[in-house]
């Protein structure tokens, strides 16, 4: 999501007429879009402007400007504690960033916090910063109020909004007539897209009818409302890929009652057999908390047992962090000790390992179309690409060119690399 935003950021700041460079020395302005979801997200950041002293004692002209859910979040006491900081700016401000560089350039500090009820940056066409030419992000909607306990999002991003369907279809479309093949469509919670006369199947249904050759995938799903309409327009698009990532966060009920993710292991798991009844061959991807408030040994139990029942394709596993003025840092006690919540955390993250690569080992010898995506990591000699299941697969580039589909075989792999052959 901060990567779509940085893109609308992007569009705002070189509409205003200024350019944006890629070696930090030719800097004037560097703007640092920020997540506040951990704290050890904020600490990296906070560490990164550290570091950026160095430069400025140098460069005098440069100044930092921190953008996004720390900014909403802390406000202007983050430049009373960073004193080579010049503008922070929330997620809904961005409209204002021209202005708030004016004011510094004029020997201010600047800042923009109002979150807005409405703001969806509908109209700004994305200024691709991750320009691969083939894969974009299309930001549905803005906001969360879910209010899961643990979380700190409803209160930097603001009230759910959705975003006009035609201006995403025509971002798409735009996208496709470049040569994009792939778009995700993001939100907090995509399934509740709501605009009137489109909800978010309606929607899938119209991006993926712009043209079969353009995947659509889209992130996040919530289980509470990921609904079998969904599930039957995606399993009646072939280019709506098999990948749905459903984040289950614990495997215990008492557990999901405390975070407030109003549903049960039982409807989980019921929505997760639906998934596998639509599209036998979708993945399925999560995520995961450990350690919190009260988690006994039992409730971490249960969490592995759902993970051995589901079999992931992939897992973001993470360690509980308590977030000032969430619900459950008023309420509920941060009361696991940091050392149990990382044994924890391991333990989740060595099975998941383990069943990722038993997944993975029963790909081998199966034959998938590959969106083309680039030069591997290892060798100038290997492309990779993705399957539909969002798996990543390396082979012998041959005459395969990137932004292209083309047909590989697996022969053998690792937990997170498939390795195959074309066979077109
Ligand atoms: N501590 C740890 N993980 C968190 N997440 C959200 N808030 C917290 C927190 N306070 C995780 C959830 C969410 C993902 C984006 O980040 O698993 O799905
Ligand atoms: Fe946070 Fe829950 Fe909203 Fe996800 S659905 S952003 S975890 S409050």
């Amino acid at each position: 999501m901060n990567f779509a935003d940085s893109e609308v950021v992007g569009a705002i700041l070189t509409g205003a007429g200024h350019h944006i460079v890629t070696d930090l020395n030719e800097a004037t302005f560097m703007l640092i879009n920020t997540c506040a979801i951990r704290d050890n997200a904020e600490q990296r950041v906070r560490h990164r402007v550290r570091e950026l002293r160095a430069l400025q004692t140098r460069r005098h002209a440069l100044r930092i400007g921190i953008l996004g859910c720390m900014a909403e979040r802390l406000q202007h006491q983050l430049m009373s504690e960073e004193d080579n900081l010049s503008l922070v700016c929330g997620p809904d401000a961005y409209r204002s960033l021209p202005q708030l560089i004016e004011q510094v350039r004029g020997g201010a500090a600047a800042a923009a916090v109002e979150l807005s009820t409405t703001e969806t940056y509908a109209d700004i066409e994305p200024v691709r910063l991750g320009a691969n030419g083939i894969s974009a992000y299309i930001s549905i909607m803005r906001g969360c109020q879910n209010y899961c306990s643990y979380c700190v999002v409803p209160y930097t991003r603001g009230r759910e909004r959705s975003r006009d369907p035609q201006t995403i279809v025509r971002e798409a479309h735009t996208l496709f007539q470049r040569g994009y093949r792939e778009v995700t469509l993001l939100g907090q919670n995509v399934n509740s897209y709501s605009w009137p006369g489109t909800g978010f199947p309606e929607l899938m249904d119209a991006v993926a009818s712009i043209d079969p050759l353009l995947r659509v995938r889209f992130a996040t799903s919530h289980p509470k409302d990921l609904s079998d309409r969904l599930l039957e327009v995606m399993a009646s698009h072939p280019n709506i890929c098999r990948c749905i990532h459903l984040p289950v966060q614990s495997g215990s009920n008492h557990m999901l009652q405390l975070m407030n993710r109003k549903y049960s292991v039982e409807w989980y798991l019921d929505r997760v057999d639906a998934i596998r009844r639509y599209m036998p061959d979708c993945s399925i991807t999560t995520d995961v908390i450990a350690g919190f408030s009260g988690e006994t040994l039992d409730d971490h139990q249960a969490t592995l047992d759902l993970f051995h029942r589901v079999r992931y394709d992939y897992a973001y596993m993470f360690k509980y962090s308590e977030r000032e003025g969430t619900y459950a840092s008023r309420h509920l006690p941060d009361d696991i000790a940091d050392a149990e919540k990382t044994r924890r955390l391991n333990e989740i993250i060595a099975l998941q390992g383990e069943i990722a690569l038993e997944n993975n080992r029963t790909e081998v010898g199966r034959e998938y179309e590959v969106l083309v995506e680039g030069e591997s990591h290892r060798s100038h000699e290997q492309l990779f690409g993705r399957n539909s299941q969002n798996k990543v697969i390396v082979f012998d580039r041959r005459d395969a060119q990137p932004g292209t589909y083309r047909h590989v075989r697996v022969d053998t792999c690792t937990a997170a690399t498939l390795i195959g052959t074309l066979i077109d």
